[in-house]
């Protein structure tokens, strides 16, 4: 029967609100809470009779505490139901259509809906009285000193030349963090070691509530206006007439809101905010959709705590829990082992989820997840997964942390550690090994010459990690490194994918990168290997003969350094222009070219001075022909000095080749905006990039006025 569990529900549901309200400290996602809360509702729904007063759906929010002083709303502030599918958003137009059959057409406001704390704003002739919080939706707090401390929010309406001002205001809506802000609030707690806030929601909805407003005036609070409490002196007749006036009397609203009229157009509108949903300051859980005529409101009117004339469009859940089913060490191609758990899929922002990697050795000390263990993962955007919390409380008495093994699991070679602290930087730009004794750290030797003492000036290596100590002869290194080099953007090898190179190294044909064009002496022998075609491995072969002609960035960037990405490789060619030259640069000389850190520079070393890297490339840089590179006169490089960034959709040219383009020209592509950037060119939907150029003053272009830029580019400065 239905009905079964109806009061462990209840409990459950109590529990959590516990956790989560006063603890600070939920232990399940808000889409599972969301769940427990519907199937209560449905259960209620069914037998309206087992409904106590003290069950969790007579109550909106959380019963004021003592501290502040009560206050009793007007008006109640309500809640909104949710819904997650086109299907029940149809439920619910079907509903309003039959309140309002004689109506055919009316207008939907769409608006963000924001994950902060709601509040009720009053202004008496003008004049900001009080700051109220939702509380349970009839009774709130007042919290009108913290209020006041909102720069945002007006304490006096500005005066407008169109509106009065109102005898009697009344405005409801949304006290929030912005991840900025929050990211800043979070980084100097870290500094000063206070506790750090789970999310900006209750970083916003504690700060709201400090019994010192001088706490509260720290924190970096900020309201945007999205419900209409009451009035008196001013005549509103829909939620945008009401948006689009107090907006002009001063107060924040949300310039995402867009007016539609119908389901359809309800649904683009939610696709939009999603995709876009990173882009966007501040945290959103979904969209809400309400009718806009104040009178259709009244006719449409309510269901018990909430609105039957709007509705919250919920996001697919960014967070979810799942167990632990194994957690094994995954080798990359330089060797570095990476934790993985291995969970029972799940499904988090749209997307099934079963493997989440745990990074490195120190995060698996610092989240210490083990097999069985009940996790929370997250996945926002297209953000890879991550577990944010192990529910300790939830592990079994005999679970096992994890072990970390001492042999690689594909070849069985001893596995050597890297310490957070094995390498630094000298202060004058020299790299230097170092020694930790205890809590004390030694500088020990310069890496290129004998032992001496250092005084260090940066620490490289941020995390500890682990590593296979073999080379080529462990397949799973010699694999990767394999994949990676005859990738797209390296050699560019058609016809040699993954299941080839297996089969190709199983037979004993490849061995390292300098085998793939020894192939070429095989023809015959590939030719009647079992499941290779003659035309197949005519076309390998041809694809590999063209290949030997290499760019010099191509190349340096095949080998797989680490942290030598396309960029980097592009700009070591043109600072050193020969492939030895780039071997033997020191530390220094990489460490004085602009784009490159210390960190990258002893990676670039450290890959150079491995004695299995010098045979390799002494057997390798013969089957090669480098192509030169061509020094460019300043007529063949107008764009030399141009630091350029390219943001948002482009339509009209890819990203790579517009981006090529710009550095054959002798421009800079850089990924972020900053004071030394020239130019911003800036498609469609840009975010953050095009509003930090914005605030810098710099210049930006679309893509239909880059052909008069190329013409003229000082024309744009
Ligand atoms: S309207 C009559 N609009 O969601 C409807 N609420 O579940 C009252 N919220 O307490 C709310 N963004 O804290 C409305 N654009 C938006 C919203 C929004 C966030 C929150 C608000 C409210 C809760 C309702």
């Amino acid at each position: 029967m239905k009905t079964e569990g109806y009061e462990k529900l209840k409990n459950s549901i109590r529990k959590h609100d516990y956790n989560y309200y006063v603890k600070d400290d939920p232990d399940i996602s808000d889409h599972e809470y969301d769940e427990l809360f519907r199937k209560l509702l449905e259960i209620e729904k069914d037998y309206p009779d087992l409904i106590t007063q003290d069950s969790p759906s007579q109550r909106v929010g959380i019963t004021p505490e003592t501290g502040f002083v009560s206050y009793s709303h007007k008006k109640q502030m309500l809640s909104l139901s949710n819904v997650f599918s086109p299907d029940e958003l149809k439920e619910f137009f079907t509903r309003i259509k039959k309140r309002i059959i004689d109506i055919d057409n009316f207008d939907i406001l769409c608006e963000p809906k924001m994950d902060g704390a709601a509040v009720s704003l009053i202004y008496e002739n003008g004049l900001l009285v009080k700051g109220i919080t939702r509380g349970d939706g009839t009774t709130g707090e007042d919290v009108t000193s913290n209020i006041k401390t909102i720069k945002s929010i007006p304490q006096k309406l500005l005066p407008s030349t169109s509106i009065n001002i109102p005898k009697y205001l009344e405005i409801r809506g949304e006290i929030y963090i912005s991840k900025k802000d929050f990211s800043n609030l979070n980084n100097s707690a870290k500094k000063n070691e206070e506790k750090v806030f789970a999310n900006p929601r209750n970083a916003a909805a504690g700060s709201l509530r400090q019994l010192d407003p001088a706490i509260t005036a720290r924190r970096p609070l900020s309201f945007i206006a999205h419900g209409y409490g009451d009035c008196e002196g001013i005549e509103i007749k829909s939620l945008n007439d009401f948006f689009n006036k107090i907006s002009q009397l001063g107060i924040p609203t949300n310039n995402l809101n867009k007016l539609v009229n119908n389901m359809e157009s309800c649904l683009s509108y939610y696709k939009n905010i999603l995709k876009n949903r990173e882009k966007i300051p501040f945290d959103i859980d979904g969209v809400v959709y309400k009718v806009n005529d104040f009178k259709l409101q009244d006719r449409i009117g309510f269901i018990s705590r909430s609105p039957r004339w709007a509705i919250a469009h919920k996001f697919p859940a960014e967070e979810a829990s799942t167990l632990i089913e194994d957690i094994n060490f995954q080798i990359g191609r330089t060797g570095i082992l990476t934790p993985v758990a291995r969970l029972k899929p799940v499904r988090v922002a749209g997307v099934v989820v079963s493997n989440c990697t745990l990074h490195n050795i120190d995060e698996l000390e610092r989240l210490d997840p083990r097999v069985g263990d009940q996790v929370i993962i997250r996945r926002a955007g297209d953000v890879i997964p991550q577990i944010v919390k192990v529910n300790v409380s939830k592990r079994e008495d005999n679970s096992q942390k994890v072990k970390i093994p001492s042999t690689c699991p594909s070849c069985g070679s001893e596995i050597i550690q890297e310490n957070a602290s094995d390498w630094g930087v000298h202060d004058d730009k020299k790299q230097v090994k170092i020694k930790t004794f205890g809590s004390k750290i030694e500088a020990s030797y310069f890496i290129q010459s004998n032992p001496e003492r250092y005084k260090l000036k940066e620490i490289i290596n941020k995390a500890a990690f682990i590593k296979c100590s073999s080379d080529f002869t462990c397949p799973e290194i010699l694999k990767g490194s394999l994949t990676h080099f005859v990738s797209r953007k390296a050699f560019d090898i058609d016809g040699l994918g993954q299941e080839i190179i297996s089969t190709l190294i199983k037979l004993n044909y490849i061995k390292d990168q300098s085998d793939i064009f020894k192939l070429l002496n095989h023809k015959d022998e590939l030719e009647n290997l079992d499941g290779f075609g003659k035309k197949s491995i005519g076309n390998l072969l041809s694809s590999i003969k063209e290949s030997r002609s290499v760019d010099l960035s191509k190349l340096i960037y095949s080998l797989g350094i680490p942290e030598v990405g396309e960029a980097t490789s592009r700009n070591l060619a043109n600072a050193f222009l020969e492939f030895d030259k780039v071997q033997y640069a020191t530390f220094k000389d990489l460490i004085d070219l602009d784009d490159i850190g210390s960190k990258v520079a002893a990676n670039i070393i450290k890959y150079f001075q491995d004695p299995f890297i010098t045979s390799l490339l002494v057997r390798l840089l013969p089957e090669l022909d480098v192509k030169p590179i061509e020094q460019l006169s300043d007529k063949d490089t107008p764009l030399k000095g141009y630091q350029i960034v390219l943001t948002g959709k482009l339509s009209k040219y890819s990203r790579d080749e517009l981006k090529e383009n710009l550095i054959n020209l002798g421009a800079k592509v850089s990924s972020s905006v900053s004071k030394k950037t020239t130019i911003v060119i800036a498609g469609e939907n840009a975010g953050t990039k095009l509003k930090k150029a914005n605030d810098l003053g710099i210049n930006i272009i679309n893509e239909d006025n880059y052909a008069n830029f190329l013409n003229e580019p000082s024309k744009y400065i």
